[in-house]
């Protein structure tokens, strides 16, 4: 009998649950007019280039830590390697989603400097989550991260700063960083991806040696191709 009533009921829940996901997911899935990500160097990728696609939390200390063993291996291969950064803010990092608009904006504004602005956040992360905004309003954290933004990137873009926080595609453009990071899969940062396939480990940092071995065959096969 029990097993009956649990036959019966359960359908119609699950569309309805069903119906609610396919309404929100409608309002905000569109196609993007151009790729997702901040290119390192503004170097995009040619055909022989090994691609590495990071989807980073920049108020995550796991993402903060990655970052210098990977910037430094990419230093050692120059331009046989691209790298593309996705924004992909925890849920449980608070204003996470915030520090991702912020990179958003400048990026927008000025793609030159937004790998300094992820720099800044992963230098001063402490000051955006936890306890040291526990006690302020939504309103004023954002405030305080256009500010620390306008410091970072420069007065002469402060009211494009401020004005891009109002700015819904600048909210639209995170989202869609957020949602393509669910369509790869992504569940926590730093995730890598390397042409496409995924490193395994997700939110641990690789450290230097850990780049060498997984880039260097494939930087050496890449040169004997072309060759
Ligand atoms: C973008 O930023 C770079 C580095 O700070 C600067 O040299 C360049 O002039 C800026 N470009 C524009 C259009 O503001
Ligand atoms: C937040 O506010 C409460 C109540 O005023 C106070 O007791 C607490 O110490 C504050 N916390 C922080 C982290 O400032």
């Amino acid at each position: 009998m029990q097993l009956q009533n649990h036959l019966i009921f359960k359908p119609p829940f699950l569309l309805f649950c069903f119906l609610i996901y396919i309404g929100c997911a409608k309002a905000q899935v569109s196609i993007p007019p151009k790729p997702d990500g901040f290119w390192y160097h503004n170097r995009a990728p040619n055909p022989d280039s090994v691609v590495i696609e990071a989807f980073f939390d920049p108020l995550c200390p796991d993402s903060r830590d990655s970052w210098k063993p990977l910037k430094e291996a990419i230093q050692n291969y120059g331009s046989s390697i691209a790298l593309v950064v996705h924004t992909f803010p925890l849920p449980y990092h608070d204003n996470a989603f915030l520090a991702s608009r912020a990179l958003h904006i400048v990026d927008k504004l000025n793609v030159s400097v937004t790998y300094h602005l992820l720099e800044a956040f992963f230098g001063q992360q402490e000051k955006f989550y936890g306890r040291a905004t526990s006690n302020l309003t939504r309103a004023f954290v954002q405030e305080e991260i256009a500010r620390f933004v306008v410091d970072t990137v420069g007065r002469s873009y402060s009211p494009a700063i401020f004005g891009g926080f109002r700015d819904v595609n600048s909210d639209q453009a995170t989202r869609i960083s957020f949602k393509y990071g669910g369509l790869r899969g992504v569940y926590g940062t730093p995730t890598f991806f390397v042409n496409g396939f995924p490193l395994p480990d997700a939110g641990s940092a690789l450290d230097n040696n850990g780049w060498l071995r997984i880039l260097d065959p494939l930087v050496n096969k890449q040169g004997s191709h072309r060759g």
